[in-house]
């Protein structure tokens, strides 16, 4: 791995084919500045939580995989959706298993660059989400970064057909976005 290069873990909190978020996540990944990548990952396979299963088992496996990948990681990117006003119910489970146990909180989460996108094809663009995810971000121990925001309204109109990022001002947007969010995680 090149130690140079700065890696931003994203993750989006929707994985249907059509997904908005999700295509917001490969846009970030194609606007990347020079020295920095951004890496998807997947919440797919991660089951809803359950006690009983983690005092048996511990954490199911893409849960371990995607806690390493997250400390291996110079910043996390949530790409996350809007339901009903606040975060969406996928991606605080996913959230909620990768901070298990507590005990492993520091090593995964801890003083991580983390930032926060979204897109929804309402007018807010994920405005409500976005803020009720702060005081799970700041429980978590993150360092997030607040330099600038993504908010993708009325979706349906900034994506073509083909998941493709075609507003050229959101386009704009989230190239500055990460070009600052890089700069903050490279300079941790
Ligand atoms: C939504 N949606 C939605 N949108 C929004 O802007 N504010 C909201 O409060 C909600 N609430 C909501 C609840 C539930 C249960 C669903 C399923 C959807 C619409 C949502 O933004 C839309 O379905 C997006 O397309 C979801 O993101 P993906 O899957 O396109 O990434």
């Amino acid at each position: 791995q090149d130690t140079d290069m700065t890696t931003i873990l994203a993750i989006p909190g929707s994985w249907r084919s059509g997904s908005y978020n999700l295509a917001l996540a490969r846009a970030a990944q194609a606007l990347a500045p020079a020295g920095c990548t951004v890496e998807l990952a997947s919440i797919a396979a991660i089951p809803v939580y359950d006690g009983d299963s983690e005092a048996a088992q511990g954490v199911p496996a893409p849960v371990a995989e995607l806690k390493d990948r997250i400390a291996a990681a110079d910043a996390l990117l949530l790409v996350t959706p809007e339901y009903n006003n606040s975060v969406p119910g996928p991606l605080k489970n996913a959230i909620d298993w990768l901070s298990r146990p507590a005990s492993d909180l520091a090593r995964v989460f801890g003083d991580k660059p983390t930032g926060l996108i979204g897109a929804s094809p309402g007018p807010g663009g994920t405005r409500l989400a976005q803020a009720a995810w702060l005081p799970v971000l700041r429980l978590l121990g993150t360092r997030p970064w607040f330099g600038k925001s993504v908010y993708v309204a009325d979706a349906g109109k900034a994506f073509d057909a083909g998941g493709a990022l075609v507003d050229e001002r959101l386009r704009g947007v989230l190239a500055a976005y990460l070009q600052g969010f890089a700069q903050f995680a490279a300079a941790r």
